[in-house]
């Protein structure tokens, strides 16, 4: 692979594990856009090949849609855009430039774990999936919402728990259990954080195929607790928290071990994201577009906006 010349634009909290992927990497870092600039004018200097964009949510798409029109292949952090609308704006762009790569942030999907996880659900030895429970036990106090207000706002994130941290854990339970036709439940402002997001939310997910999940996310918990995410099949049960462990139903168990947190970052956000982005660098010479672009991200965040319009 050749490393390829790129740009960042939003040099944010989570940008330091961009960064420190980029120059793992070996890519040239060709330039960093701060709000303070005009991102064409900078994407129009700069001329990358590949442009990373970490901004709040309400400012990804128009980026986005800027940087593709330049033909400027884009990784985008998740989740795709603050309102459905906005982000089906860049499903059509997508389309509109086939030629150029997008790929979303949602690297769990690369952790060792939540691939064998995949791998053994595909391979049938479990046989059917009957369901599945998750939990996203998080901590954000109100200097998480002060220090950044974006976060905290409807507006302009749009929404809490469910879009900005539990989203990854919600594409998990999809992508490895399946389409959720039917959500209900409930979601709420219970721990006095600031702004008017909600910070705790439970939902009972119906999946196509007959399964059904049971979802708790909070980011009013102590600590923050690793995710467990549970899947009972007809012939064994998947766990993970962490490690993954199987136990099939005739007493054998395995452990798939996760990757050790990276050094850049926080632990909960995993140790993938080097892994999602030299993968979507690999990608820029296939025909083929990236396995998590627009579209397939949507499928977790059309689950919380229908969640939202039906429960608020
Ligand atoms: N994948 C993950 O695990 C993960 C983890 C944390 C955050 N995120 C996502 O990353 C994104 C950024 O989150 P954050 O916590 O780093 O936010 P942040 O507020 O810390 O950083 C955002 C940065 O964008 C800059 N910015 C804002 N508007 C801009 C503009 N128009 N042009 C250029 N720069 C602009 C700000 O100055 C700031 O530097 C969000 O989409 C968030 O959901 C993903």
């Amino acid at each position: 692979m050749t490393a390829p010349r790129v740009a960042l634009i939003g040099p944010g909290t989570v940008s330091v594990v961009h960064l420190a992927a980029i120059g793992k990497l070996g890519a040239d870092l060709a330039g960093v856009c701060d709000s303070s600039r005009d991102h064409r004018a900078f994407l129009d200097e700069v001329r990358p090949e590949v442009v990373h964009i970490c901004t709040p949510h309400d400012r990804h798409v128009q980026i986005a849609r800027d940087a593709l029109e330049r033909g400027v292949h884009v990784l985008l952090e998740k989740p795709v855009a603050h309102t459905i609308e906005q982000a089906e704006l860049l499903v059509a762009a997508a389309k509109d430039h086939p030629s150029v790569k997008i790929g979303v942030c949602l690297q769990n999907r690369y952790n060792p774990t939540s691939r064998a996880a995949r791998e053994i659900l595909l391979s049938g030895e479990l046989g059917r999936v009957i369901g599945a429970s998750a939990s996203v036990l998080w901590h954000r106090d109100a200097a998480y919402y002060d220090a950044r207000p974006w976060r905290s706002v409807r507006e302009r994130a749009g929404g809490g728990v469910l879009i900005n941290q539990a989203i990854h854990t919600l594409d998990l339970v999809q992508w490895l259990v399946g389409d959720v036709v039917a959500a209900t439940g409930h979601a709420g402002r219970y721990g006095g954080l600031p702004g008017d997001v909600e910070d705790t939310a439970h939902l009972v997910l119906d999946h196509a195929g007959g399964a059904r999940s049971v979802f708790f996310a909070t980011v009013t918990n102590a600590v923050d607790s690793p995710v467990t995410l549970e899947i009972v099949a007809e012939r064994g049960t998947l766990l993970l928290r962490g490690d993954l462990t199987v136990a099939y139903a005739d007493g054998r168990s395995e452990m798939i071990a996760e990757l050790a947190p990276g050094g850049a970052g926080r632990s909960y956000w995993g140790a993938s994201h080097e892994l999602l982005i030299a993968d979507f660098y690999r990608s820029l010479s296939d025909p083929e577009p990236f396995p998590i672009g627009p579209q397939e991200a949507l499928a977790a965040q059309r689950l919380i906006d229908e969640f939202y319009r039906t429960t608020s």
